[in-house]
């Protein structure tokens, strides 16, 4: 969808994205989809004819936030009743129309399996709440990615659903069982995105390496045998790929990251926790010996890979031992970056009705496992200085003449590069670590 200013007789829409790259990708798939309607996409929520708000329900922080923007937008609606608003994603599955109920001024309703259908919910063709799992693959019923130019980082997603029902996880029922995309369509996808600018490709499943399906050959393939289908891509540089689990590392995975240049070496391997004990009542069914025998397989793969990582403090029944784990857990791997979040009980989710961790206790939890990540990823950082990584240019950086792109370890560079456009992979030598970025040099 494109942002014309002369199409200013054009409808307006005014998407806000809340939690995880998944819902950056069906954002732009809704904007799309809109598109095909005459709507353009504003940033301005003030000029917009319709809201949409893309949702986030894996914490009850994340899913209250829905409520407090649909409060702030009452005066809008009260002073333009024609205004649409929408709630898509995962509250719009998990609360349905618990949600219109709660706040009248929502107009529509729709889960993430079923926006496809916005433009006839818009029409009044379909019901105004839609939140089921349909047979039909929305991908189908999606128009084509057009054929506007991209920004060179571009999201795809592969994979979606997960089958793993960690016990403190609303993904399987929000976003249903696990359904991988054809082969076909992943590789028609990427070669659009790359014909359209795009060097970098990060594959987004909720189970991602969980991916499987019929290959070309008509073999069964793997997540790691599409990775080399899809690096065959002309044009394109670089694959990454989000989110994965430990139990789904398969040897075919790991050996891309031996093989496969374009693959970046960059891995998100959530284990949440160092404790046996907290792993099983999680459901996680991998101990946390497995996973670091994992890591040592992978790193052997691909020793320079950086390890990234999610965690969960204060799950119920975690004590001092089970978090000292987690610490130790964490010094063994040493990761790149990690998340690490309280646990949050979610309804319906079998951990719910479990007795809580005090507060006090799982903040200070909180607070000691991310002083220890920071350290690590300062170190992790600090550590690229001197180093030569590739550079692939995104935008121009605050300074006259500068670019900033992400490294192949995903940090974000600011290099001095006056003559280079967005889409330029370069070789650049670190020379400065700051907060949050760094800082290099074009090798010339
Ligand atoms: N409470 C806290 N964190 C959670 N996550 C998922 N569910 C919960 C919950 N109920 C975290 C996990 C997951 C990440 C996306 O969010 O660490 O990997
Ligand atoms: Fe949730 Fe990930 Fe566990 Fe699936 S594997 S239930 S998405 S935490």
């Amino acid at each position: 969808m494109t942002q014309d200013a002369s199409t200013s007789a054009a409808k307006k829409l005014f998407i806000k994205t809340y939690g995880c790259q998944m819902n950056v990708y069906d954002s732009q798939r809704m904007a799309e989809a809109m598109g095909a309607e005459g709507y353009v996409l504003t940033e301005d929520q003030a000029e917009a004819d319709m809201v949409l708000l893309n949702t986030c329900h894996i914490r009850e922080k994340a899913a209250e936030k829905l409520y407090s923007d649909l409060g702030r937008l009452k005066p809008l609606k009260a002073a333009r009743p024609d205004l649409k608003i929408g709630v898509a994603g995962c509250v719009a599955q998990a609360e349905g129309e618990e949600i219109v109920r709660r706040m009248p001024l929502v107009d529509l309703v729709v889960g993430p399996q079923t926006y496809h259908r916005l433009p006839a919910m818009l029409r009044g063709e379909a019901p105004a709440i839609l939140t089921d799992f349909p047979a039909e693959d929305k991908f189908d019923h999606l128009p084509e990615r057009r054929a506007t130019r991209r920004a060179p980082a571009a999201f795809l997603t592969v994979q979606e659903g997960c089958d793993k029902f960690c016990a403190f996880c609303v993904v399987p029922y929000t976003r249903g069982a696990e359904v991988s995309r054809p082969v076909d369509r992943i590789l028609r996808e990427a070669r659009d995105l790359v014909a359209r600018g795009v060097r970098e490709i990060t594959l987004l499943g909720q189970n991602v390496n969980g991916w499987h399906g019929s290959g070309e050959d008509g073999r069964e393939w793997g997540f790691g045998r599409l990775i080399r289908a899809i690096a065959e891509t002309p044009g394109l540089d670089r694959i990454r790929y989000t989110t994965s689990h430990p139990n789904d590392m398969a040897a075919d995975l790991i050996e891309a990251h031996r093989d496969i240049p374009a693959l970046m070496p960059y891995l998100h391997l959530p284990v949440q926790s160092g404790s046996d004990r907290i792993l099983k009542a999680m459901n996680r069914k991998h101990t946390a010996d497995q996973y670091l025998r994992l890591i040592d397989r992978i790193r052997d793969a691909r020793p320079d890979i950086m390890l990234t990582s999610d965690f969960i403090v204060g799950f119920p029944g975690e004590t001092d031992e089970d978090h000292a784990a987690t610490l130790r857990l964490v010094e063994t791997v040493g990761f790149g970056t990690a998340f690490s979040f309280k646990y949050s009980p979610r309804p319906g989710t079998p951990a719910f009705e479990r007795p809580e961790v005090e507060g006090a206790v799982a903040d200070r939890r909180l607070q000691e496992l991310q002083a220890l990540l920071n350290r690590q990823q300062k170190a992790a950082q600090e550590g690229m200085v001197g180093r030569t990584v590739g550079v692939l240019f995104e935008k121009a950086g605050r300074l006259p003449g500068q670019m900033v792109g992400k490294s192949d370890y995903l940090h974000s560079v600011f290099v001095d590069a006056p003559e280079a456009v967005p889409g330029d992979l370069a070789q650049v030598r670190i020379v400065e670590s700051a907060a949050n970025s760094l800082r290099g040099e074009l090798l010339v």
